[in-house]
């Protein structure tokens, strides 16, 4: 979608030349109190009052010709006199659908006088303008949907640009996500990463391979691609917005291209939806596609955990014990337990980077869903604090999360007679043990982990794949760059790491 923004008076709307025009009617009113449109509008809705077309209950009128007016059409669309979120999707989707109906591709819509309403809808205009370019052969390609926003004055610029970047990287974050594990491999997680090096100037990008990764002592990580023929690898995107030596906010995204559960295969159906277990991976690239187009003034370093879980001869198995990058040993369970083995050496690796904090993300467990399901994500950490901020951006941003415990309580659940600890519990809360585990190897770094298995997509919806947890990493990454200095103390009794 193409969107800008265009002055006009509103009270001279009636002479403003449009296809479609779209304008906002609060329930019951004929235009905001704060906002002054001409008598010629007031004159067509009472028109069609009288005609009995436009009511009270009305969601939306489209009026051809309208008399005293240039524009061919009007949209007319009731809302409340606030614009809340739930307005805002209705309004794009009204404006989207009239839109196909009429085989057009260009709306000039009048906004909200008042921010955040304003700002709600161009993000929800955005948001209805996503299509997955699906592997149909047959295709009807429609022309690209161009919006002009009528503004009375520059307080929407800034709302303009970031939600313009969020989408872009929205968009780059679903279509990834959404390629089957056929396409999107290990490998071709490392081109897309290389694509943001060459796109950006303030991104560079390393891309460590198996003799690198096992240079780092990663057996974990490593155990987890080993059934696959696709190479594995570990990207590792660098943006640069703030002086270099300042620490880097670090974001690791699970990238698992397809988790067939390895030697503990997976039952059949539903396992088709495993190609998502990289919706992490993408939020990463989508992510730091974001930041570099907004050129946030912070650093950020994104990290790829990629591999894709197989059976083979050669893959890991249950009972095996592996050496992970930060010398705790692990007994496997499970081999269907594998987002953590990877995340594990890759918080370790981000832990020598002396990283100002570190959040991963993940599809990690079937028991986000059963807890939490698509409303929030599953937030978990060793500082409160950092919990807190990523809750409140998840609330500022409609993308939210919910903080779950990881008191020491829960850590017995991952004990094992052999090793330091074993990959799975048995019959204990799925998403917490995870939480858990992962918390072993934050140690005292602040660190937290969203599991978006929820979240992140919908199987078989057309576009399954929804971009979160963007909105929030993209909020949290926002308000961060405006704190000064920004403390998150460890907890120990709220997380019970091991020393
Ligand atoms: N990728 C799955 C989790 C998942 C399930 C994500 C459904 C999205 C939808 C993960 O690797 C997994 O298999 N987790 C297991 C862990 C268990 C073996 C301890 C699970 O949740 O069942
Ligand atoms: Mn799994
Ligand atoms: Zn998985």
């Amino acid at each position: 979608m193409i969107m800008q923004t265009q002055h006009l008076n509103m009270a001279a709307v009636d002479n403003h030349s449009a296809e479609l025009l779209v304008i906002l009617v609060p329930a019951g009113q004929t235009g905001f109190p704060s906002q002054a449109y001409p008598p010629s509008l007031e004159t067509l809705i009472e028109h069609y009052k009288k005609m009995g077309d436009w009511h009270s209950e009305s969601k939306y009128l489209l009026c051809i010709n309208p008399p005293e007016f240039k524009a061919l059409r009007i949209l007319l669309v009731n809302t409340n006199l606030d614009i809340v979120k739930a307005d805002a999707k209705r309004i794009s989707n009204v404006v989207t659908d009239v839109l196909e109906q009429l085989n057009q591709a260009k709306a000039d819509i009048v906004m909200p006088p008042s921010l955040p309403g304003g700002e709600l809808l161009i993000q929800a205009l955005f948001h209805a303008s996503y299509k997955f370019s699906d592997y149909k052969t047959k295709t009807s390609r429609r022309e690209e949907i161009s919006v002009a926003l009528l503004v009375s004055d520059d307080s929407l610029d800034e709302s303009l640009d970031y939600a313009r970047a969020l989408h872009n990287g929205m968009s780059r974050t679903r279509d990834l996500a959404n390629m089957p594990g056929n396409l999107c491999t290990p490998g071709y997680f490392a081109e897309c990463a290389l694509a943001l090096d060459e796109q950006f100037a303030t991104i560079s990008t390393d891309v460590l391979d198996e003799a690198q990764l096992t240079e780092l002592g990663m057996g974990a990580y490593l155990a987890v691609g080993r059934g696959s023929v696709h190479p594995g690898c570990m990207p590792v995107i660098r943006y640069v917005g703030a002086e270099p030596e300042e620490p880097a906010i670090w974001v690791i995204g699970k990238g698992v291209t397809f988790d067939s559960g390895g030697i503990t295969l997976k039952k059949p159906p539903g396992m088709q939806s495993m190609i998502y277990d990289m919706c992490g991976g993408a939020s990463v690239i989508g992510l730091m596609a974001a930041v570099a187009e907004l050129k946030l003034p912070v650093n950020v370093t994104g990290v790829i955990a990629t591999a894709e879980n197989m059976p083979d001869g050669d893959a890991f198995r249950p009972g095996d014990i592996l050496t992970t990058m930060s010398g705790q040993t692990v007994e496997i369970i499970s081999t269907d337990a594998e987002g953590r083995l990877v995340l594990c050496d890759a918080i370790t690796y981000a832990k020598q980077h002396q990283p100002a904090l570190i959040i991963d993300v993940a599809t990690l467990t079937g028991a986000q869903i059963v807890s939490l399901g698509s409303h929030a994500s599953g937030l978990m950490g060793n500082s409160p604090q950092l919990n807190q901020a990523l809750q409140q951006a998840g609330d500022e941003s409609g993308d939210r999360a919910w903080t779950m415990p990881v008191w020491p309580d829960y850590q017995d659940a991952l004990d094992s007679p052999f090793a330091d600890m074993r990959n799975a519990g048995s019959q204990s809360p799925g998403m917490i043990t995870a939480g858990c585990y992962l918390a072993r190897f934050a140690g005292n770094t602040p660190w937290a982990h969203l599991d978006i298995a929820g979240t992140s997509f919908q199987y078989g919806t057309g576009n399954s794949a929804t971009g979160r947890p963007l909105p929030l990493l993209l909020q949290f990454l926002r308000n961060y760059s405006n704190l000064s200095a920004p403390q998150w103390s460890i907890n120990t009794d709220a997380c019970g790491f091991l020393p």
